[in-house]
């Protein structure tokens, strides 16, 4: 499902935020990507569903080449890849349903269909109470939720969750990892970067560890 070989990513002047990174995750895969702050987590992600290039090496994801993908393809390629943003990005000024229907929307599902996904997305995530509510006049760790319903609502192939429990209590964390650990039973590939040791310390998937934009692991698939 992706692909990275020997990819380097600076940022201007000379912020060298990957080295030669090279990473294979299989289709059906659930990874969890670690590491301290600034070793390269989200850089790494936003290459992966090109909201940035890479400056050198190869970046494939489903089988496309990211750096010679058509913007049309990409389009098409962009609504199968789920991000779950570590700053969120929500429209703060439309409600949480719209801003989790909107991938659903774009992709001409039926409405009653997207009522229900998105209520029952809202549901797992215990803010169904909030569904009209403005996604801006919300609490952090509730936003942080509807980006997580928003990144699922589409049942992508590949998943991306930057910090899906930075903002969560015990049980809420308790959770958004059931909901991850759903969808990738449903057949989603989840990348998922995280400081948060209580959700991948017991895991049976693979644990990628970064440290100063270079992986410190193994990282080749099980
Ligand atoms: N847009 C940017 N412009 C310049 N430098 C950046 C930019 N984004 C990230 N960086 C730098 O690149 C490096 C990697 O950052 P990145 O955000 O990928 O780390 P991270 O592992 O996600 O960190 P965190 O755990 O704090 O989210 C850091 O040194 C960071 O300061
Ligand atoms: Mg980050």
């Amino acid at each position: 499902m992706v692909e990275l070989v020997k990819v380097s990513k600076v940022y201007p002047p000379d912020i060298m935020a990957l080295q030669d990174v090279s990473l294979s995750v299989q289709r059906g895969e659930m990874i969890f990507l670690t590491g301290m702050s600034g070793a390269g987590k989200t850089t790494l992600l936003k290459l992966i569903c090109s909201l940035e290039t890479s400056d050198k090496g190869h970046v494939e994801v489903a089988g496309h080449d990211l750096n010679r993908i058509k913007p049309v393809v990409l389009q098409r390629l962009r609504q199968k890849i789920g991000v779950a943003y570590q700053d969120f990005r929500l429209l703060p000024q439309q409600s949480v349903y719209q801003n989790v229907a909107m991938a659903m929307e774009v992709a001409y599902l039926p409405p009653s269909f997207i009522r229900k996904r998105v209520e029952s997305l809202l549901d797992q995530l215990g803010i169904a109470d909030k569904v009209d509510k403005l996604a801006g006049k919300i609490s952090r760790g509730e936003q942080q939720r509807v980006a997580i319903a928003r990144a699922a609502a589409n049942s992508p192939n590949l998943l991306l969750a930057d910090e899906p429990t930075g903002n969560l209590d015990a049980t809420i964390t308790k959770r958004v990892v059931a909901l991850l650990e759903s969808l990738n039973q449903a057949g989603t590939t989840l990348i998922i970067a995280t400081h948060d040791q209580s959700i991948y310390r017991h895991t049976n998937h693979r644990v990628i560890h970064m440290e100063q934009g270079r992986l410190t692991e193994p990282a080749v698939a099980r």
